[in-house]
């Protein structure tokens, strides 16, 4: 039986417990990531089994104990079902993902904004992705622009691991260039005036890196794709508030911002949002 998560649970919970039930989930592969609530810790195991019931091709789920923190932007996860499995190959977009949901950050809900990214890139482009995780921004540039090489740069070592499985997995050898380390390091030491177009996607402090983003551009022009967390009450425009603390910031470089575009990519809490800009500047 198919239907949404509450109506197969309306067996098994009564109906305060449906109301506290988060319908929206992840499937990341083979695998569910769910939020439960504390007050339905006695019913993770069926909630778990629901969730198989759903996606009859899932085959753990994971229940997320943390918020997303900590340098690597990793949660803390709990297996309430199925088999301990937490590595798996996700697909989207007609490239897979390798990844271990309890050691890297990978999201399946910003497929459309790879895209997006990959849309935008030229060909022969020199690329450096600042935080790239297991490479997700990456193989989509790779597979899908005419980009030279993205240079994807991560601290985390495990993430970097499973970027290599995936540069191999989708034939991007050569395209795509793996580095473990600090990304502001690596730019002082390897990138500066190198490249065509910068990657931010660290949206909770892609701020403190900005001076690097701009330090890796090349002459004459080059792109940023900055993203940033933005709170916003209702009537405000978020897009509007990031895009304005921005330009005041590049203010302070020898560059001229030529062109500013900024979106919400989607919307993270009550009255919270996921802000991209596309920040074109002259060297
Ligand atoms: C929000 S995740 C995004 C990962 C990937 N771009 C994606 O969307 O799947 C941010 C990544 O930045 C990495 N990171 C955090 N600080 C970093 C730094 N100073 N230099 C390089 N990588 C960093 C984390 O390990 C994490 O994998």
């Amino acid at each position: 039986m198919k239907g949404d998560l509450k109506s197969i649970l309306r067996n098994s919970l009564n109906a305060d417990e449906l109301d506290l039930v988060i319908k929206s989930y992840d499937i990341i592969g083979d695998l569910g990531v769910i939020q439960i609530p504390e007050a339905l810790s006695e019913h993770k195991r069926t909630i778990a089994e629901a969730v198989m019931q759903q996606h009859k091709h899932v085959k753990a789920v994971w229940r997320q104990s943390s918020p997303i923190r900590g340098p690597h932007r990793v949660r803390n996860l709990e297996w309430v079902g199925g088999e301990k499995l937490s590595q798996t190959v996700h697909r989207e977009n007609g490239y897979t993902l390798k990844v271990d949901v309890q050691k890297c950050y990978f999201s399946p809900r910003l497929g459309a904004e790879r895209m997006r990214i990959a849309g935008l890139v030229g060909d022969s482009e020199y690329v450096v992705n600042m935080f790239a995780g297991v490479g997700s921004y990456s193989i989509a540039i790779g597979k899908y622009s005419g980009a030279h090489k993205t240079v994807s740069i991560d601290i985390n070592p495990v993430a970097v691991y499973y970027m290599k499985e995936n540069i191999l997995l989708n034939r991007l050898v050569g395209r795509i260039a793996p580095i473990c380390g600090d990304a502001r390091t690596t730019i002082a030491d390897q990138l500066r005036n190198s490249v065509d177009r910068v990657l931010m996607p660290l949206p909770h402090e892609a701020f403190k890196y900005l001076d690097s983003a701009v330090a890796a551009l090349r002459s004459p022009a080059g792109w940023i794709h900055y993203y940033e967390f933005a709170h916003a009450r209702k009537n405000e425009d978020p897009v509007n508030a990031v895009k304005r603390k921005i330009v005041d910031c590049l203010e302070d470089f020898p560059v001229k911002v030529v062109e500013v575009n900024g979106r919400i990519v989607r919307q993270t809490g009550p009255n919270w949002y996921h802000i991209a800009l596309d920040i074109h500047l002259e060297i």
